[in-house]
């Protein structure tokens, strides 16, 4: 059956790496191949509307990459400003709805205006990005538990009223369906801390293509070899 009679996945989720490896394979700077590595991401957004995709979750930033240099690390906060200006300019041609997932508050003033006026010009559309920014699966499931504590605290809950359902809605991905299929190029086969929670039953397809040359072709690659796995959830 070719690609087009199948039915996308509802959620596919993508860990943009090797932006870094593909620029010292061409000589360059780090910071060009997140430049490239944010053009990807434009035709995939887009890739993913045409496809029927209705939720594209990337892992953009996560709460480790703060580890790497000064340098890195603001030349990627300004490819992001310089990505979310112009996202905002062409909001009527892209037509993808803008969420966060991470703690915004480490980010510039600027960059928390910038996210805050992409989530709401964008809010009627209908093709989700959700947008892992200072991300980290640790870390979004600490950030749960304290909050229930705290709403245990207030007498809204007992801690036995915990289940799956009430944990999850804690999270950033409280109205988010789980990812039915999450890709990881650039050779490496790890989760690098990537949705711990929402990846309990999630299909991973690694390709080994460098994030920057990742194109609809890969992705339909990736969505073939998902439509070849036999999901099982525990079951027989
Ligand atoms: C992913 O590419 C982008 C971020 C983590 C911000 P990398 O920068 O990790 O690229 P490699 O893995 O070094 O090639
Ligand atoms: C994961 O990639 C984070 C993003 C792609 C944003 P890393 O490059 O940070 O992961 P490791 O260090 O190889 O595990
Ligand atoms: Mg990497």
């Amino acid at each position: 059956m070719a690609l087009s009679d199948k039915k996308p996945p509802q959620h596919i989720a993508i860990i943009m790496d090797g932006n870094g490896r593909w620029a010292k394979k061409r000589g360059l700077p780090r910071t060009a191949g997140h430049a490239a590595g944010a053009e990807s991401f434009r035709r995939i957004a887009n890739y993913c509307r045409t496809l029927g995709v209705k939720y594209l979750t990337v892992y953009a930033f996560s709460t480790e990459n703060w580890k790497r240099s000064e340098e890195e690390v603001s030349g990627i906060m300004r490819l992001l400003g310089k990505y979310l200006k112009e996202a905002l300019a062409d909001m009527e041609k892209n037509k993808v709805c803008f969420r966060f997932f991470g703690d915004l508050s480490r980010l510039s003033p600027e960059l928390q205006k910038l996210c805050a006026a992409a989530v709401d010009e964008s809010k009627d559309y209908d093709v989700q990005v959700n947008f892992c920014l200072n991300y980290g699966g640790r870390d979004e499931i600490v950030r749960a538990g304290r909050a229930f504590a705290a709403d245990v605290a207030d007498g809204k809950y007992k801690p036995e009223d915990l289940t799956e359902e009430l944990l999850a809605k804690y999270l950033y991905s409280a109205d988010v369906p789980d990812p039915e299929l999450i890709i990881r190029p650039s050779g490496e086969m790890r989760t690098s801390n990537f949705l711990l929670w929402q990846s309990a039953y999630s299909e991973y397809v690694f390709l080994n293509v460098l994030w920057p040359d990742f194109g609809p072709a890969d992705l339909d690659e990736a969505i073939e070899e998902y439509h070849r796995r036999n999901r099982r959830f525990g079951g027989t």
